[in-house]
């Protein structure tokens, strides 16, 4: 039997590439991921083209730009709109930074309160979705790592090699996760039926230093090769603690990321 089809966008980027390398090694759909010169997420001829064209059952939104905020927002509602229309099943990638920050975890029960463009982009993006397409579900989820050449990870061995002057804050905790991981927790939930925020993230808070350690520690290097700071130390007043509670979505039987240390290879 032909499976189903999974139009992905930003099939290009570090979660597209991994949901493409999931399904590979996975089947259960079979996946479209039209570049950005084929399909811009802004242009709404393309996008309804491209839904008449390929007839995704399910769709997972991962096209954006950080600092676009026609993409993120604009695009959002396009994609929204079009898989309303078709009758798909939506998958809208968010982020932990609809939030400010603060001591506990965030649950999907709490109203975001973005205090950057980028956060109030996704917050707003989030809005346009729900208005667009009452079954979406918007996966938030924290900052995703993967292979030496993901950002976060080549952050770390470009400090620890001497290449930038990075320092990594102590009291800056993120509930980190593997890129691999939320390839697999998105893919399952374009099989779900879940609507509404729902956050998908590591299980415990990461400080950024613990995670540049981590790193070093899974490529062979000494902890000691990453220099460690506070946001105090840097004058920084950003609030330190932006931590996911993602207890939802392991009681709905979402597959959960792992652990950054053993997922770093470092145990
Ligand atoms: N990375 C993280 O740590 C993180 C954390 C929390 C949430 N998220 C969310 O996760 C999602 C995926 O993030 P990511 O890190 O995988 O992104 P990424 O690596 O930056 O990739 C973005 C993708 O979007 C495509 N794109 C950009 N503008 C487009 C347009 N107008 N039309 C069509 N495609 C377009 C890019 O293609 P081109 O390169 O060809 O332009 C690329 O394939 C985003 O919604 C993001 O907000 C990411």
């Amino acid at each position: 039997m032909t499976p189903p089809v999974l139009l992905v966008t930003g099939g290009s980027g570090l979660l597209g590439t991994a949901i493409r390398a999931h399904v590979a090694a996975h089947g259960g759909w079979e996946v479209v991921a039209p570049s950005h010169g084929e399909v811009d997420v802004c242009d709404p001829a393309a996008v309804s083209a491209a839904f008449n064209a390929r007839r995704p059952a399910a769709v997972i939104h991962c096209a954006y730009v950080r600092e676009d905020r026609a993409v993120n927002v604009d695009g959002a509602r396009v994609v929204a709109r079009c898989a309303a229309a078709a009758g798909a099943r939506l998958v809208h990638m968010s982020t932990d930074v609809v939030f400010a920050g603060r001591e506990t975890p965030y649950t999907e029960d709490d109203a975001p309160d973005p205090v950057h463009d980028y956060g109030r982009a996704k917050a707003d993006a989030e809005r346009e979705v729900m208005a667009a397409h009452a079954g979406a579900v918007m996966v938030r989820t924290s900052l995703m790592y993967g292979g030496a050449d993901s950002a976060p990870v080549r952050m770390v061995l470009d400090a620890a090699a001497g290449r930038t002057e990075t320092a990594f804050f102590a009291d800056e905790f993120r509930s980190v996760a593997h890129v691999s991981d939320m390839a697999a927790a998105v893919v399952a939930l374009a099989g779900m039926d879940v609507a509404g925020p729902l956050h998908v993230a590591g299980p415990e808070p990461v400080s950024r230093l613990d995670f540049a350690r981590a790193v070093c520690r899974a490529h062979g290097l000494p902890e000691t090769a990453v220099r460690g700071s506070t946001l105090a130390q840097a004058g920084l007043s950003r609030p330190g603690n932006l931590v996911l509670d993602s207890s939802r979505a392991g009681s709905l039987g979402v597959p959960m990321p792992g652990a950054c240390g053993a997922r770093l290879g470092t145990g």
